[in-house]
């Protein structure tokens, strides 16, 4: 949520912030604005809308700029997303800018004991008395020290944050605080970069600094400094990026989510890449949990939001049936707050695309306040969760820009049967030939998938003809259940269109008085070789909505002729092992949600509404 940049440097800062910014747009899109210094003066300019509207005031009124600058990009909490209320925010002598990511719990009476003192306050934002209160410490210190007024601030703030500031007392330093909001250094060659994500600065250095929470950093063009708030020198951890600029473009594809989508085979591969040893064992290097540990699990239990929500349900089913561990899976925002059981011998899965879900990373603090061991499934490298974590398994899937997760989500669902086929190793629950046969059945997936997106073509044209639809209902059964969830949030999301997902068996108990004419309704169908009971089951179910008038798209296995005579469109899936089979059953819903919502006119890359990463409760 936001996109923070910073730059100083021998480059114009105003070109590399922008430019920053375009890459950190699917963080927030109601708005954007920049500040850069110039011949002793502060230049900002910020526009409600996306940055396309920042880049022609820009262009209507240059600004001039040679030193430090920084920029951001809204999605707003605090304040309509208008001019006004766009960040950065600055203090009344337009000498010191400020942009801000996160929520200041306690800004209204911050807010009112500014007023008190004389400051005027222009928006509703909670940021803006970020601005005063640096510049009132600013001046307290003979408005040198902009480091120093910065901890102090930080000090008196409550809640989630990532602060940048620069102030036309020096102009060749940018600095930054954060708690509870990412934030990374870039650090380049005679210049420095600060964002809230490294695809802000990947065309200019590969090398990356981490910040830890409630950290200070000073950049100037020559140095990066970090300091705790109480102004005592912290050791940082440096990383390499293992992906470049190339892999954060859209390669020619309209839309990042068309490219992501086509992108799965090799994600999922790379996910899979290099977990087995020479000998045939499964090897997560990662893991940072002892066998010995793993061991002594009770009990699992899986956090997470949205999609990745969706990816631990799927690896509830994988990870009691393999391991015969008890497995809850609960959505991280009700998780501490219901006072759950947890002790020693839990083991809590967060899964968590960007690492940064501001409800899953707090559900991790309670897990660990609770002396539960946490295992983070993460694919930004670096990022909070993971660091907060016992242990982590990355899915290294690359960046994945647009909003809607896709290869995330199937690089999620190959990194939990990773995890659930270890605790197998590692606990004697299955016999090695056992969990050979099941990664040998994993390494083709990346194949399946690609067998999969060579035959979309008619799931493209079926959304086209139901860009008028109202409703759409999802159902499954077992691991098709969750998939049925991801189907239907997919299409909320891009296509804003009202769609539900049933466990199928649940229909007749009350959702099957939804059932009119025409109402599409895709079913995904369970392989008839694996529980042969459950997908009989599903034909039923199938056959009850058809005599109800629905029109059924249904998705089902090759060679499974059972359903044909009951779908009204078949999609037709390779045969996989039943757990497995949400790698290649989710794809046709991915299609179609991104197809019928382009069909609407819809910005598939950034949803209304919508952020990629969630960094507020
Ligand atoms: C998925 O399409 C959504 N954009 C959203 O549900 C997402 O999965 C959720 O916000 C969790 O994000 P995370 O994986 O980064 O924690």
């Amino acid at each position: 949520m936001c996109g923070i940049v910073g730059y100083v440097g021998p480059q114009p800062a105003l070109d590399v912030v922008v430019n920053g910014l375009a890459r950190l747009e699917y963080r927030g899109y109601d708005s954007a604005g920049v500040a850069v210094q110039g011949g002793g003066a502060l230049h900002t300019e910020k526009r409600a809308g996306k940055l396309a509207n920042l880049r022609q005031a820009l262009e209507n009124h240059p600004v001039e700029g040679d030193g430090a600058g920084i920029g951001h990009t809204r999605w707003a909490t605090h304040g309509a997303p208008n001019d006004v209320n766009a960040h950065p925010h600055v203090d009344n002598d337009h000498r010191l800018a400020v942009v801000h990511n996160g929520i200041i719990e306690n800004f209204a009476a911050l807010r009112e004991e500014l007023e008190e003192a004389g400051c005027k306050f222009v928006s509703e934002t909670d940021t803006e008395v970020a601005a005063h209160l640096l510049s009132t410490e600013l001046k307290r210190r003979g408005d040198r020290d902009l480091a120093a007024a910065m901890r102090a601030v930080c000090r008196r703030l409550e809640g989630a944050f990532t602060l940048v500031a620069t102030s036309v007392e020096d102009p060749g330093l940018v600095v930054a605080a954060r708690r509870n909001s990412p934030l990374v250094v870039g650090r380049g060659e005679g210049e420095n970069f600060l964002a809230s994500d490294v695809a802000a600065f990947i065309a200019h250095t590969r090398e990356a600094v981490e910040l830890g929470q409630d950290q200070v950093v000073e950049l100037r063009a020559d140095s990066v400094a970090v300091t705790d708030y109480d102004g005592a020198p912290v050791d940082v951890n440096e990383y390499h990026v293992d992906w470049d600029a190339s892999a954060a473009e859209k390669d020619g594809y309209e839309y990042f989510m068309l490219k992501e989508i086509v992108e799965q085979p090799r994600a999922v591969a790379d996910t899979l890449l290099g977990r087995v040893t020479a000998d045939g064992r499964l090897a997560l290097d990662e893991m940072r949990l002892t066998p010995q540990q793993l061991r002594t699990v009770e009990k699992i239990v899986i956090i997470a939001c949205g999609t990745s929500y969706h990816a631990g349900l799927i690896a509830k089913y994988a990870i009691e049936h393999w391991c015969r561990i008890p497995c809850e899976v609960e959505v991280a925002s009700e998780f501490r707050y219901r006072d759950p059981i947890l002790d020693q011998q839990t083991l809590v899965i967060a899964i968590s695309q960007s690492g940064e879900s501001m409800d899953t990373l707090m559900a991790v603090r309670y897990a660990r306040e609770q002396r539960a061991r946490v295992l983070a499934i993460c694919n930004v490298n670096g990022s909070t969760i993971p660091r907060e974590s016992d242990g982590v398994l990355y899915t290294h899937a690359g960046p994945e820009v647009g909003v809607a997760a896709t290869k995330t989500f199937l690089t999620q669902l190959a990194a939990c049967y990773l995890v659930g086929l270890y605790l197998a190793q590692v606990r004697r629950m299955k016999f090695d030939d056992e969990i050979d046969a099941v990664i040998g059945q994993l390494a083709t997936m990346p194949d399946q998938v690609e067998r999969v997106l060579e035959t979309v073509e008619p799931v493209r044209e079926l959304a086209r003809s139901l860009a008028d639809a109202r409703t759409v209902l999802f159902l499954g059964r077992h691991v098709g259940y969750p998939v049925a969830l991801e189907g239907a949030l997919k299409l909320k999301e891009l296509a804003y269109m009202h769609a539900e997902a049933f466990a199928a068996g649940e229909l007749k108990h009350g959702p099957i008085a939804l059932i009119e004419e025409g109402l599409p309704v895709v079913v995904v169908v369970p392989s008839p070789k694996g529980r042969g009971v459950l997908h009989d089951k599903i034909v039923s179910n199938i056959q009850e909505v058809r005599a109800r008038g629905a029109r059924t798209i249904v998705i089902a296995e090759e060679g499974d002729e059972s359903v044909r005579p009951y779908s009204d469109t078949l999609i037709e899936i390779p045969a996989v092992p039943t757990l497995l089979q949400p790698i290649v059953s989710t794809i046709p819903m991915q299609v179609f949600a991104c197809e019928l919502a382009l069909a609407k006119g819809n910005d598939v890359d950034q949803p209304r509404n919508l952020a990629k990463s969630v960094t507020v409760e």
